[in-house]
């Protein structure tokens, strides 16, 4: 029997430490199983391209036999070039003395061109994954400076969120995470994410009696979403292989299904839960036949709206700030 065809995975900030964490369990056949050959696009800017080489070099020394080919180019012509999945992990950290508007201004004039390079140069199934901080709204920009893409092909990672709520509940239950199931992730990948245990069930039990309400819809909520900050102060530099292994279940389950149980993604919304149509919000969603699935029918409580609203108007103030800077072509 013949090989299938390799997938495309362009890699964006692909020099960077989440890029480095990535590309190897990519090769590895950790996103797309062990029959699936990947093609290696590594995208970067000059100074990153040494990064880039040198992990270009490493792999070739880990002798992947899924690894067709690896590219490394500084355009996002050339680097989306036929990509059928697109990692875009780069972006413009925030720095000393830098103001919001200016974070927003400066991850536009990234991830604008990108998504029109998306729009231009990728392959007609593209699917995109934005990892760069802030991520929401930067997809937000990508999926709005790529008309010609479906918009649901336009993710955010909300996963990383997602798997430490699930890490952190088990730890604090004794549990296993196999045992539970029902955890989501709202709205932004900030601070106002709402970690929610409401539907979260431990071995077929209630999350919350397990736990105790006092503990899951207080001191939880606040540890989850202020995870990254914790990581910073305790490794003294953000997330890596965290980040990198949820990048890696987010593509793993839209291309190849998540089943019976739900997880959590950033996708734009059709309205679903009252959530703005067009905002890229973390909902709960079955991934089948290539496409999220939002869970629909959940019961939403006066705690739980009051903490998606809250999460939602911070993302409707971001998508007001970049439409005001003129970073998203006016509806
Ligand atoms: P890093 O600084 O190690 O690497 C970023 C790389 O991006 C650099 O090599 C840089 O040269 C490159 N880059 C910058 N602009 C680029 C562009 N226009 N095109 C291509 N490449 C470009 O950072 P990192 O630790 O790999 O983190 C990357 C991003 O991921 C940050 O924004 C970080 O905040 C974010 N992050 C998000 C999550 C999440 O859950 N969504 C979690 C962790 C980190
Ligand atoms: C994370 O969640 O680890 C990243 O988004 C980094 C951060 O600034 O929190």
């Amino acid at each position: 029997m013949n090989a299938p065809q390799p997938i495309t995975v362009t890699v964006t900030g692909a020099g960077g430490q989440i890029g480095y964490a990535a590309l190897f369990r990519i090769a590895s056949g950790a996103m797309f199983g062990a029959d699936q050959p990947v093609a290696l696009r590594l995208l970067e800017i000059p100074q990153g391209v040494k990064g880039a080489e040198g992990a270009a070099l490493e792999l070739i020394d880990g002798a992947f036999p899924l690894l067709a080919s690896i590219d490394i180019s500084t355009t996002p012509d050339e680097g989306f070039a036929g990509t059928n999945v697109a990692l875009l992990v780069g972006s413009r950290p925030r720095t000393a003395g830098m103001e919001r508007a200016d974070l927003l201004a400066a991850n536009g004039a990234i991830f604008g061109p990108q998504g029109r390079a998306i729009n231009e140069h990728a392959a007609d199934d593209v699917r995109v994954l934005v990892v760069g901080n802030p991520a929401n709204t930067n997809a937000l920009i990508a999926q709005r400076n790529a008309p010609d893409v479906p918009a649901e092909r336009f993710t955010a990672l909300t996963r990383l969120d997602h798997n430490r709520a699930v890490g952190l509940l088990a730890e604090r239950a004794g549990a296993r995470v196999a045992d539970i199931s029902g955890v989501t992730i709202w709205g932004n990948h900030s601070t106002t994410q709402y970690p929610d245990l409401s539907h979260a069930t431990i071995s077929g039990r209630a999350a919350l009696d397990v736990v105790g309400e006092t503990w899951g819809r207080g001191a939880y909520i606040e540890r989850v979403a202020n995870r990254g900050a914790e990581i910073i102060e305790v490794r003294g530099g953000s997330s890596v292989a965290s980040a990198a292994n949820a990048a890696i279940d987010h593509v793993r389950d839209w291309a190849l299904g998540t089943g019976e149980a739900w997880t959590s993604v950033s996708l734009p919304s059709t309205g679903a839960y009252g959530i703005p149509e067009g905002l890229i919000a973390s909902v709960p969603a079955h991934a089948v036949d290539g496409g999220w699935r939002v869970v629909e029918g959940l019961e939403i409580d006066a705690f739980s709206r009051a903490k998606i609203d809250a999460s939602v108007a911070e993302l409707a103030a971001e998508r007001d700030q970049v439409a005001a800077m003129g970073l998203i072509p006016a509806e």
